[in-house]
C-alpha cells in the first residue's frame, strides 16, 4: 500500500551530549585513534563517546509550529526591534531543508543584550523555547583488551570492555570472534523466506557514505546537513552502521535490499550542532511523511528541544532505536533518547550472554526525586565483534555498546519488511511490543540491566506476523519475590507503616498514537491469596502519547496486614482506548493486567529502619551540579540523580545485607512518623529545605532519631 517508513538510527547519539549539557568538558585526547582506521585485529572495540558545549551566544528558538523563512525572521525581528537591541543577527541556514517551513531558528546574540534578547523572544507568542545552541563532540575510542601489536597503545587497559565474572577470560572471548552476528540472531531464515528489508527506508545520521562503497545496492539519498564540502565517510563509522544494516557482499548486513538515507550530521571530525539534527530530522518528517504533530505539554525538558523533535518522530510513525549508553555499570545511567517510552533502547551483552560491562544500566532518572524510575534498557543483544564494511570496501569487525543498536536497527528494519503487508498494525509501538514480547530472558541478570533479554529475531517476526493492535505493560507483571529479576523489589519486602514502594510500568500503546485511559485503572485482590492485605494506588497518564504512557502502583501494606508473613497477591487492569482505525466505526479498545505479588513482613523494629531522604536530591535533567568525586576529573558534573537503586547502590545493598530496612522518602520532612525510624540518611542534598522542615528535624532528633549526613563538599546551611 505504498507506506513508506523510516528507521532512525540514531544509536550513535547514545551518548547524545546534546541532552547532556552537562558533560560539558574537554574532548579527551588520549586513546583515540586518529588516523584511518589502520586495524586488522580480530576485534577491535570501539566506543563513542559524546560531549557538548554551549556555543557562545548562539541560541535555537523554537516555534510552536511550522512557519515559513519569512515569518519567523518578521517572528524574530518583531520581538528584538521591541526590545530595543541591535546587535542580533539570524544565522542563515543552507541545507536541504531551507525549501520547508521549519520550527526553529538559531539566533547570535551578544554578551551584553543577551538578557534583553532572551526575554523579547521568549515572551514572543510564536516561540515555544530558546536554549542555548550546542555544539556535540563524537570521539571515536578503540579498545582492544589483548592486542598491542598495530603499534597503538593499549586503549584503556585498565576497563576491560566486558564484565569481568572470573569465568570467562577476554581470550575466550576472542576466540568467539568468527562468529556472524546475522547468523546468530537467525536472520537468514527470514532470507530465505524472501525477507531482505525491500521497502523499508532507513534513515543513517553519522559521517555520510561513499556512492560507490561496492557493499550497497540502494543508496536512495544521500544528504549533507554538515559545513563540510562532502556526503562521502571520511571516518569509517557511518560505513561500519550503514554496513550492519544493509551490506549486501562479503560481511553481511540485515536488510541488503532496504533503502538508505544517509544523513551526514557528523563532519570527519566528529562534530554536529543541535541545529544540524533539528533540521535533519525536520527535512525527514516534512519530505517523506505528512502527519505532522507538535508536543505541547508533557515535562518541560528545558535543554531538550531535543526530546520533542523525538516525540515528534514516532509520531510520525519512525521507528527510534537508539543505545542507551557507555556509562555502566553504575546503575541510573541511561541517555536520552534511549530513556524514552516510545524510544527502543537496546543494551549491549556478549556472545555468552554476559551484560557489558560499560552498558548502561536502568532505572531512567526523569521521574527523581518524588517519583520512581522506569524499566530500561528495553532489550539487549550482541555488540561484540560484528563484523560490518570498512570504509575501503572488506569487512572489519568491531565491538562495543555503540555496535548493538545498529544491530537491533538492521533487525527492525529486516523485521518490518517481512510485515510491510499487514500495513499500519506496524508502527513503533508494535514493533516494541513484538521485541519485547520475543525476547529471551537471561539467566541471573535483572531487569535494570536486560530489561525484556535478549533480541529474538524469528520469534519477533512470528509476534508480528499475527499481531492484533493491544496495549501492554513494561514490566508486564510485578513479583517482589524474584531474584534477581525484579532486583530491587525482590530485595526487601512490604511491612506495615513503610512509605509506599512504587513500580512505575510503562504502557505502550499498539491501538494508536494517541490513547487515554478508560475509567481508572483497578486493582483486583485475589481472596484465598491475601490480596486484600495490600493497599494499591495507582496514578498514571491519562493521555498517551506518542504510543506510550505510564502507570505508577504504589505498593504498601494495609492494617490487617500488619501481622501478615508471607504473600499477597492480586492484579491492577487498566483500559486503554484510541480512536477508531481507518474504515473502523468503533474506538479501539484493550484491558491489560498487571499480576502484583508481594510479600510482606511483620514490621521490623524501629532502629533497624532507614528512611532515606530523596525528596532535596537532584532533579533530572539537572543543571550543573558537581560531581560528588572530585577524583573523576574529565566529568566533573554529576548528571546521575541519587537514589539507592542507582549510584547508591552499594550501599543500600550492604545495609540490607546487614539487616537494615531502607525506605525512601519523596516528600517533604513534614510528612513522616520520625518515632518509626532509627535513622534519617540525608545524602548530598541540592535542595533547600523548609523552616518547618527545619522545625520538625529538630524535634525528631530530640525524640531520638539519629541522622547521617553525607555531604562531602557541600555546605548544610540549615542544619
Ligand atoms: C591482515 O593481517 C594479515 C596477517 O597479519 C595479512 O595477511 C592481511 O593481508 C591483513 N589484511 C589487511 C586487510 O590488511
Ligand atoms: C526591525 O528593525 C530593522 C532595522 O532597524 C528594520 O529593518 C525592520 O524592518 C524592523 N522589523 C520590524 C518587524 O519591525
Ligand atoms: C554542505 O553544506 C554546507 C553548508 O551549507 C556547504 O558549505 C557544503 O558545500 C555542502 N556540501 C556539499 C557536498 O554539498
Ligand atoms: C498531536 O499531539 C497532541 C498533543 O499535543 C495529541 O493530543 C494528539 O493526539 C496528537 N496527534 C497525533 C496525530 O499525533
Ligand atoms: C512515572 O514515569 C513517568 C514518565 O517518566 C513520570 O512522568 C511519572 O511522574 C512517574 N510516576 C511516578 C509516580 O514515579
Amino acid at each position: 500500500m505504498g507506506h513508506f517508513t523510516f528507521i532512525y538510527i540514531l544509536c550513535l547519539l547514545a551518548n547524545s551530549a546534546i541532552s547532556q549539557s552537562f558533560k560539558n568538558n574537554e574532548i579527551p585526547t588520549e586513546d583515540i585513534l586518529e588516523s584511518p582506521l589502520c586495524c586488522n585485529l580480530t576485534a577491535e572495540h570501539v566506543e563513542l563517546d559524546y560531549s557538548s558545549k554551549i556555543v557562545e551566544n548562539e541560541y535555537i528558538v523554537m516555534f510552536n509550529g511550522y512557519y515559513k523563512n519569512q515569518a519567523r525572521i518578521n517572528y524574530i525581528n518583531t520581538a528584538l526591534n521591541a526590545s530595543g537591541i541591535s546587535n542580533w543577527k539570524i544565522i542563515e541556514r543552507e541545507n536541504p531543508a531551507s525549501d520547508y517551513p521549519s520550527d526553529f531558528d538559531v539566533v547570535i546574540l551578544t554578551d551584553t543584550d543577551k538578557l534583553e534578547g532572551l526575554n523579547a523572544l521568549n515572551s514572543h507568542p510564536a516561540v515555544k523555547r530558546v536554549t542555548a545552541q550546542r555544539m556535540v563532540s563524537r570521539t571515536l575510542k578503540f579498545i582492544n583488551p589483548e592486542y598491542v601489536r598495530y603499534g597503538r597503545k593499549s586503549l584503556n587497559s585498565k576497563n576491560p570492555f566486558w564484565q569481568a565474572t572470573g569465568r570467562h577470560t577476554s581470550r575466550r572471548l576472542l576466540r568467539a570472534v568468527p562468529r556472524q552476528i546475522t547468523t546468530v540472531l537467525q536472520a537468514d531464515s527470514l532470507w530465505n523466506m524472501g525477507i531482505t528489508g525491500k521497502g523499508i527506508k532507513v534513515a543513517i545520521f553519522d559521517t555520510g557514505l561513499s556512492k560507490t562503497h561496492p557493499h550497497f545496492r540502494k543508496i536512495k539519498e544521500r544528504t549533507n546537513w554538515t559545513n563540510e564540502k562532502t556526503y562521502d565517510d571520511g571516518l569509517g563509522h557511518g560505513t561500519f552502521v550503514a554496513g550492519v544494516i544493509a551490506s549486501s557482499k562479503e560481511c553481511l548486513g540485515f536488510a541488503p535490499d532496504s533503502e538508505l538515507h544517509i544523513f551526514r550530521v557528523f563532519t570527519n571530525n566528529q562534530v554536529s550542532y543541535t541545529s544540524w539534527f533539528l533540521d535533519a530530522f525536520n527535512y525527514a518528517i516534512l519530505k517523506k511523511i505528512n502527519v505532522l504533530n507538535l508536543s505541547i505539554g508533557g515535562p518541560d525538558f528545558k535543554d531538550h528541544p531535543f526530546v520533542d523533535k523525538v516525540w515528534e518522530l514516532t509520531a510520525n510513525r519512525v521507528i527510534m532505536v537508539s543505545a542507551i549508553g557507555n556509562d555502566g555499570p553504575l546503575y541510573g545511567t541511561l541517555n536520552n533518547p534511549a530513556d524514552q517510552m516510545d524510544v527502543i533502547g537496546v543494551g549491549g551483552i556478549n556472545f555468552e550472554d554476559q551484560i557489558a560491562k560499560f552498558s548502561s544500566r536502568g532505572m531512567t532518572t526523569w521521574e527523581l526525586p518524588q517519583g520512581y524510575g522506569r524499566i530500561k534498557p528495553d532489550i539487549v543483544t550482541y555488540g561484540s565483534a560484528v563484523k560490518g564494511s570498512h570504509i575501503k570496501g572488506g569487512c572489519r569487525t568491531l565491538s562495543g555498546t555503540s555496535v548493538a543498536s545498529p544491530v537491533v536497527a538492521g533487525a527492525v528494519t529486516l523485521l518490518y519488511s517481512g510485515v510491510l503487508h499487514r500495513g499500519d498494525v506496524i508502527n513503533p509501538a508494535s514493533m516494541k511490543q513484538a521485541l519485547m514480547a520475543s525476547a529471551r530472558r537471561l539467566p541471573g541478570v535483572n531487569m535494570f540491566e536486560q530489561g525484556h533479554g535478549k533480541l529474538n529475531l524469528m520469534k519477533a517476526y512470528q509476534i508480528l506476523n499475527s499481531y492484533k493492535p493491544q496495549a501492554s505493560l513494561s514490566p508486564s507483571y510485578v513479583d517482589l519475590s524474584e531474584c534477581p529479576y525484579m532486583w530491587p523489589y525482590c530485595t526487601q519486602p512490604l511491612y506495615y507503616g513503610a512509605q509506599p514502594v512504587i513500580v512505575n510500568v510503562t504502557v505502550l500503546n499498539g491501538l494508536g498514537v494517541s490513547g487515554k485511559v478508560v475509567g481508572r485503572p483497578e486493582w483486583h485482590p485475589y481472596a484465598p491469596q491475601h490480596g486484600r492485605l495490600l493497599d494499591v494506588a495507582v496514578s498514571y497518564s491519562e493521555l498517551l502519547w506518542p504510543w506510550s504512557g505510564w502507570m505508577a502502583v504504589h505498593l504498601s501494606v494495609a492494617s490487617e496486614g500488619a501481622s501478615y508473613e508471607g504473600l499477597a497477591h492480586g492484579h491492577v487492569s487498566v483500559t486503554i482506548e484510541s480512536p477508531p482505525g481507518p474504515g473502523e466505526q468503533q474506538p479501539r479498545r484493550s484491558t491489560v493486567n498487571l499480576p502484583i505479588r508481594a510479600k510482606i513482613i511483620q514490621t521490623p523494629p524501629r532502629h533497624k529502619r532507614i528512611l532515606w531522604d530523596q525528596y532535596h536530591n537532584l532533579r533530572y535533567p539537572p543543571g550543573y551540579f558537581p560531581r560528588d568525586n572530585l577524583k573523576i576529573k574529565n566529568d566533573p558534573l554529576d548528571w546521575n540523580g541519587d537514589h539507592i537503586h542507582t549510584n547508591f547502590k552499594d550501599m543500600y545493598q550492604n545495609l540490607r545485607n546487614t539487616g537494615y530496612y531502607v525506605e525512601v522518602l519523596g516528600s517533604p520532612f513534614t510528612c513522616f512518623d520520625a518515632s518509626q525510624y532509627g535513622t534519617l540518611l540525608i545524602v548530598d542534598p541540592e535542595e533547600e529545605y523548609f523552616p518547618e522542615e527545619i522545625l520538625k528535624l529538630k524535634r525528631d532528633v530530640d525524640a531520638g532519631l539519629s541522622v547521617i549526613i553525607f555531604a562531602d563538599w557541600y555546605v548544610l546551611r540549615c542544619l
